[in-house]
């Protein structure tokens, strides 16, 4: 039975030109990059390329990237990092954030901004939410359970407006934009001042790229709090030995994804449309949940009525097909999803829902499967 994977939102098979990148730092290239031997500088030397390399996709300085060990921790370096230094002030989050932005963002003063029922933030309603001693807004770039792409620029072109408005006022503090791309490497645009964020969230794992691999973009100036303290690596940002490996494979899946998203992006954008077009013919009562023109090009999120989504998961995975209820990252969780509740889904609705995420092994032939084996099963 061949594998039919459609989980590439939880995790992406990584590409043998990464693994091939980053073998030789696991065996001959094993010194520690803080060492003062030649050996040593050279690997130190490495990093720095990856970085300027990544740097180059963010449209950022190489000192604007700061390497973690992946989105959660990416996330929580920026919420806690600035609500630590800044302690008076508060911060606003949209209500479909990943859960490595909430459970930071609820140890502060904090406020979630709605989303409309198409999974999309509501910028009047967020902007609303902003007061004087706001100092951090994180919004995801693009949603993990339901695709949908969130209006960052113009969120930070109002953003702007308020700062300004700030100025005059003689208010000090400041007003940083975070997004969580962790999602969006593959498939979307990175280029941090073409989106006006301070602050954005990378995750080699979602990029064929390792697990436990990912960075954040601090803006020059961005006044940060440290949460992990030693020997004063990442500019005394993030401390600890280097994941070298993790770091050059980090810069070679990027690398990868984004020399080839256009081309990428339009081969899975048909076969988005044909599982939609499939899911309507040949289930007339299934429906696809979020905005079908803000999306990722892989992701297609869909509500079975009256079908228990746990149960339909195990069918399908007997028949070796892969999909998610709910997010993988909470897979723990028991509770219907926050994301599907916030766009207005009922428990009832939210439990009868399921991911898929296509990658780049996906074919017309998969979808196709999976649609009549869907079918058969919610008959
Ligand atoms: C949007 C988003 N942010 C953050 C994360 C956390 O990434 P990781 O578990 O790799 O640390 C994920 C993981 O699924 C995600 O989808």
């Amino acid at each position: 039975m061949k594998e039919i994977y459609l989980d590439h939102a939880a995790a992406t098979p990584m590409d043998p030109l990464v693994l091939e990148a980053m073998r030789q730092y696991f065996t001959e290239k094993f010194y520690n990059p803080s060492a003062i031997y030649l050996n040593s500088l050279s690997v130190a030397a490495d990093i720095e390329d990856a970085r300027k390399r990544i740097a180059h996709w963010l449209g950022a300085k190489p000192t604007e990237i700061v390497f973690t060990s992946g989105g959660t921790e990416a996330n929580n370096l920026a919420i806690n990092g600035v609500m630590q230094a800044y302690p008076e002030g508060n911060v606003v989050v949209s209500a479909i954030e990943h859960e490595s932005v909430l459970a930071p963002a609820r140890q502060y003063d904090y406020q979630e901004a709605p989303v409309t029922p198409d999974g999309l933030v509501d910028v009047d309603k967020l902007i609303k939410k902003i007061n004087n001693r706001t100092v951090l807004i994180s919004i995801i770039y693009a949603n993990n359970e339901v695709g949908t792409i969130q209006p960052i620029r113009e969120i930070s072109v109002k953003l702007q407006e308020i700062r300004a408005l700030r100025q005059k006022k003689g208010n000090k503090l400041p007003l940083y934009l975070h997004t969580d791309a962790a999602q969006s490497g593959a498939y979307l645009d990175l280029h941090t001042s073409r989106l006006g964020v301070d602050l954005m969230t990378i995750n080699g794992g979602k990029i064929y790229g390792p697990k436990q691999t990912g960075a954040l973009f601090v803006k020059a100036g961005v006044n940060l709090k440290p949460q992990i303290l030693g020997g004063g690596q990442e500019r005394g940002l993030r401390s600890g030995t280097e994941n070298v490996p993790g770091i050059i494979g980090l810069a070679a899946a990027l690398d990868l994804v984004q020399e080839r998203h256009h081309e990428e992006n339009q081969r899975l954008r048909e076969l988005q449309k044909l599982f939609i077009d499939l899911l309507t013919e040949k289930l007339p009562k299934a429906v696809i949940n979020g905005s079908l023109k803000h999306r990722l090009p892989n992701n297609v999120h869909v509500t079975f009525p009256e079908v228990d989504n746990e149960r339909l998961m195990m069918q399908l995975d007997e028949k070796g097909i892969r999909a998610a209820a709910g997010s993988a990252c909470a897979a723990s969780s028991q509770e219907p999803s926050h994301v599907l509740k916030s766009m207005g889904l009922s428990d009832e609705q939210a439990q009868s829902s399921l991911r898929f995420t296509m990658g780049r092994l996906t074919t017309e032939q998969d979808i196709r499967q999976t649609v009549d084996l869907l079918a058969q099963l919610t008959a």
